[in-house]
């Protein structure tokens, strides 16, 4: 699928002026946009002050607050794209569950879904009564960054990754209690994901109206629980639902999923304008595996930024060298920093992304 299938299509009398999105949009740039998953995260010490004195709801839902932490890594270094502070769970939040962020364990969720009855309970309440502070601190950071030409990327999670939290309470390792549902109550879990379909569909388009330049779909654990029959049987019907009502959103929009390597082409398949490539596959074999028409963002192993800098370096070269010249290459991580990330190597990754590729 191109993007001139999925409705971000474009005249060339409105090309877009921003590197990230004329990347999206396959145009040539002088040189190769930079963002990073997590760019506004633990590494960053002005976040650890302001976690130490709110909670992870209370900047996600504070617009002041999530405006202020999505700034802090697009004034500290030379990004092309910032990505609203929020989180693919608080969804959940007005569908019914009790979602809290545990310090140190994590995201946990008190009533989680036990029964094909708590199901049917779920409500799909719209995005701008259950997430209006996420939806305010789009605006505002789209009014900051609107002038140095930094779109704001908008984002939601994939059916199948919230159901998982859903159904085991917490980031899972096995996703045992979620094959389980899956496999013995599958009216019941195909009403699951239809669910999730229209909350996440309706969210992702209400991020565009509120001013995101594009849209990123998080797919962070089908491809790490499933095989690629199950994939294409209970994941796949789905996630090309919620693709195809976003495309309507006017915007580019990022299928990231996590993990598919096995059935890259398949994950790729189900819609979006760019693929996300996680770090598991060589950059140039993936962009061949998506098509080499489709742009694609990616890399780097996010572990390599805890290098020293020559091999950081050697690293980062061999994602752009893989990548070549062809436009339609946004630079990124594979999966998002971590925490130990040291802020100087941030600092010189995208400096040097930037002195690499200058025409
Ligand atoms: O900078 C950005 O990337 C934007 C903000 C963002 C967050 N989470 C903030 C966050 C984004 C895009 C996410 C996506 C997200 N959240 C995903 C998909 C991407 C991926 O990592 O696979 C998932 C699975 C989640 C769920 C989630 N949120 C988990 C598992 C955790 C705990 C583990 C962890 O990484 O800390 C969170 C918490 C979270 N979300 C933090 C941040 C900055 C850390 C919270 C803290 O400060 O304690």
């Amino acid at each position: 699928m191109t993007a001139q299938a999925t409705g971000a299509s474009i005249e060339p009398s409105d090309e877009p002026t921003s590197l990230f999105l004329r990347a999206c949009h396959r145009l040539p740039t002088e040189r190769t946009p930079v963002w990073l998953l997590r760019q506004a995260g633990r590494y960053l010490p002005q976040y650890r002050a302001l976690r130490g004195r709110y909670s992870m709801l209370d900047l996600i839902r504070t617009p002041e607050l999530a405006a202020q932490v999505t700034l802090l890594p697009v004034d500290a270094f030379q990004l092309d794209a910032a990505i609203i502070f929020a989180d693919i769970l608080p969804p959940l939040i007005g569908m019914g569950l009790e979602l809290d962020f545990v310090p140190g364990d994590g995201p946990r969720i008190a009533n989680p879904i036990r029964s094909t009855s708590a199901v049917d309970m779920l409500g799909v309440p719209p995005a701008a009564e259950t997430l209006p502070g996420t939806l305010e601190a789009i605006r505002m950071v789209r009014a900051k960054l609107e002038r140095r030409r930094i779109p704001v990327i908008g984002f939601a999670g994939a059916p199948f990754t919230l159901a998982s939290y859903a159904i085991e309470g917490g980031t899972s390792r096995h996703f045992t209690r979620t094959k389980a549902f899956m496999l013995s109550e599958p009216a019941a879990w195909k009403r699951l994901l239809t669910k999730l379909v229209t909350v996440q569909a309706d969210y992702l388009l209400a991020q565009a109206d509120a001013g995101a330049g594009a849209l990123q779909v998080f797919d962070s654990w089908a491809g790490r629980a499933l095989n690629r029959q199950d994939y294409l049987r209970y994941v796949a019907p789905s996630n090309r639902a919620l693709f195809a009502v976003v495309a309507r959103a006017g915007v580019p929009v990022i299928n990231f999923s996590l993990g598919v390597a096995p059935y890259l082409a398949d994950a790729a398949g189900c819609g979006g304008d760019v693929v996300g490539l996680d770090w598991q596959l060589p950059l140039d074999e993936a962009w061949a595996t998506v098509g080499l028409g489709r742009p694609v963002q990616g890399n780097l192993d996010p572990a390599s930024l805890l290098a020293p800098w020559p091999e950081l370096r050697h690293r980062i070269d061999e994602v752009l060298d893989r990548a070549g010249a062809r436009p339609g290459h946004v630079f990124n991580v594979g999966h998002g920093l971590v925490p130990e990330t040291p802020v100087d190597n941030v600092r010189r990754l995208v400096e040097h992304v930037a002195a690499r590729t200058a025409t």
